[in-house]
């Protein structure tokens, strides 16, 4: 089939990949030329695991394409994917404006029927929105064309976008027209194969199962942080009530990690966008306000750690810190909790020597030169003089590192870890100081 996908992000890119894989022939359209040129390269703007080479074999073998040109992408797919951002606005609303802008695009350029998916996180009414933009350019241009107006929202997580797109849990569609169904099955099969996963709905339930499920995840997640510091009051241990709740199926292991706080580009800003719909119509969502302030109070855990044990003796201090990024096999450090308390530990006059193993050109581009920021080419080198390490982000080579090395170069055996990584009898047995999360110290 011909798609068209709109917005050559996260989101856009990996969906665009993945159905060129299949065979669909699909034309990406995106107003930033730089990323235009750069992916025609092979050149990829994000990092993510097995994305690269899937756009490069399928950009080759001429089943994807990119475009700066509105009107070629419109012409060219009978199914129009919108999957541009939604930012927050200064209130934390989704702003729309470039939602709205392809949607009025695409009824500028379109000379027939177009099924147009919603597939950037919007708020429930969104759909509704495009589909007045559209009519009221289509009524400017004196057309009578028909069009379909589908919700499907995407579930990828980042760091394992291509795998979660080619095997998909559940395909969300959300459509008040049946007869939009079959090209949306065909579009869909390679991907829907053994057993249905199909869920039809209709169109605002659809925008709503989106936010729902991020916000149930998140909710979770600031519960364990909030057992958690419970746990650390009370001289039990987290992972341990982790564990013997987790065996519960009801409850289940998934998401039940406590942490520094959840980042990424999805939770935050899709539990306050929700929080502002429900507030948009008179409705207090007091538990979506309490996950959100917990999150918030959680990603100062660290820096509370560090001027407990420190006292007000913070300035001129040297911080190791490991993972920049807001979770590990990525390179995204929006709202990443590494954020938070690097800026504090300038606030308080630290100096942060710091390793990632993807994300350092992007602090680079974020904070640029700075002289309290040190970039540190391994985790090694970041220990270096260093009063203490602290542990942002769980990459997989962070979880078993050369202690007896560690208690070398720091200046004192001092670890602060926002992702319990380690076993805290050990690490005392080996004579270090150890802060984890809703562990005791
Ligand atoms: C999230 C959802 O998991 C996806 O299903 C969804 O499609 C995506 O948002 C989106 O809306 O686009 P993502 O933001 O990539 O995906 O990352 P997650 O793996 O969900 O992690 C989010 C944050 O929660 C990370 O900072 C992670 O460290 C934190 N987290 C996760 C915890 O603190 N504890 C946990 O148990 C799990």
């Amino acid at each position: 089939m011909k798609v068209t996908v709109f917005g050559i992000g996260y989101v856009g890119l990996v969906q665009a990949a993945v159905l060129a894989e299949v065979g669909h022939d699909v034309m990406c359209v995106d107003i930033d030329e730089n990323k235009v040129n750069a992916l025609k390269k092979g050149n990829i703007p994000i990092f993510e695991p097995g994305l690269a080479p899937l756009v490069q074999k399928n950009y080759e073998a001429g089943n994807l394409h990119f475009t700066t040109n509105a009107k070629t992408g419109v012409e060219h797919g009978s199914i129009q994917f919108i999957a541009v951002g939604t930012p927050p606005d200064e209130d934390g609303s989704a702003d729309l404006k470039y939602v709205t802008a392809v949607a009025r695009t695409i009824a500028e350029y379109m000379i027939e029927h177009k099924i147009v998916i919603d597939k950037s996180t919007v708020p429930v009414g969104t759909a509704d929105k495009v589909r007045d933009v559209m009519a009221a350019e289509l009524r400017q241009r004196g057309c009578q064309l028909s069009f379909d107006v589908v919700s499907n929202p995407e579930f990828l997580k980042e760091g394992a976008a291509v795998a979660d797109c080619m095997r998909p849990e559940r395909i969300v569609l959300g459509t008040d027209n049946s007869a939009a169904i079959e090209p949306l099955r065909e579009l869909y099969e390679p991907f829907n194969r053994n057993h249905d996963r199909m869920i039809l709905m209709d169109i605002r339930s659809a925008e709503l199962t989106k936010y729902a499920a991020n916000c149930m995840l998140a909710t979770k997640i600031s519960f364990m942080n909030e057992m958690a510091n419970l746990a650390e009051l009370l001289g039990a241990d987290i992972e341990k009530v982790r564990q013997g709740i987790g065996s519960d199926p009801r409850i289940g292991y998934h998401f039940i990690y406590p942490g520094s706080g959840y980042g990424g580009s999805c939770f935050p800003k899709d539990v306050q966008a929700l929080i502002r719909t429900a507030e948009h119509i008179g409705y207090q969502p007091k538990l979506l306000q309490a996950v959100e302030q917990v999150n918030n109070q959680q990603k100062h855990k660290l820096a509370q750690f560090i001027q407990q044990h420190f006292g007000n003796d913070i300035q001129g201090k040297i911080f190791a810190l490991w993972g920049l990024a807001f979770k590990p096999n990525t390179d995204d450090m929006r709202e990443a909790s590494s954020r938070v308390l690097m800026e504090t530990l300038w606030q308080l006059g630290a100096t942060v020597q710091a390793y990632d193993p993807e994300a350092m050109s992007e602090a680079q581009r974020i904070y640029g030169q700075r002289a309290d920021l040190r970039l540190m080419g391994t985790k090694e080198a970041a220990l270096q003089d260093a009063d203490a390490l602290v542990i942002c982000t769980e990459w997989q080579n962070f979880r078993v590192p050369d202690f007896d090395l560690m208690k070398k170069t720091l200046k004192q055996p001092l670890i602060f870890d926002g992702r319990n990584l380690f076993d805290p009898d050990r690490l005392y047995a080996r004579g270090f100081t150890y802060y984890a999360i809703g562990r005791g110290a």
